[in-house]
């Protein structure tokens, strides 16, 4: 069975019939076109496929997409402004906190959702709202750092 879903992607409202058992990894992958958010496990443990609903994140491998209605989507895509890093992709990208990239945008979305809530967080605090990713690459020292640098880039005014 489908249902007409109605929801905010990425700021823009939009309105698409979707099956009921669709996830909300492979809506956003295969009907809308936005790869940015990875299939990692594809079985809720390694956070590639983190998106934030209401600033929240959540894992869109476990999400269907029927859950969505009436809510706000936002995925890595989002994050950019007129061809502006935001504070949290500057520090990945400054900070060296993404080596093969294929976690990142899930380490990158987690770090948002946690900014947005808590814009100055302690390093505990990081690395609590980062427990659910997992990364094989960069050994989680440059992460925490880069969250740490958005963190000052939020402080002086730009957004996560
Ligand atoms: S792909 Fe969703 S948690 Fe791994
Ligand atoms: S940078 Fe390669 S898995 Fe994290």
């Amino acid at each position: 069975m489908a249902r007409i879903l109605q929801f905010t992607l990425n700021g823009r409202a939009r309105t698409d019939a979707v099956p009921d058992n669709v996830l909300l990894l492979d809506y956003l992958r295969e009907i809308v076109g936005l790869t940015g958010t990875k299939t990692g496990c594809d079985g809720g443990e390694c956070g590639a496929c983190t998106v934030l609903v209401d600033d929240v994140p959540r894992l869109s491998c476990l999400t269907l997409a029927a859950t969505a209605a009436g809510r706000r989507v936002d995925t890595i895509e989002s994050l950019q402004r007129d061809g502006k890093l935001s504070a949290v992709q500057r520090g990945f990208h400054e900070k060296l906190g993404s080596q093969c990239g294929y976690c990142t945008p899930g380490y990158i979305m987690a770090s948002a959702g946690l900014l947005r809530r808590n814009p100055q967080p302690s390093e505990a605090e990081i690395r609590e709202a980062l427990g659910s990713n997992i990364c094989r690459c960069t050994g989680y020292v440059k992460i925490i750092e880069a969250v740490k640098h958005a963190a000052a880039l939020c402080a002086q005014g730009l957004t996560p």
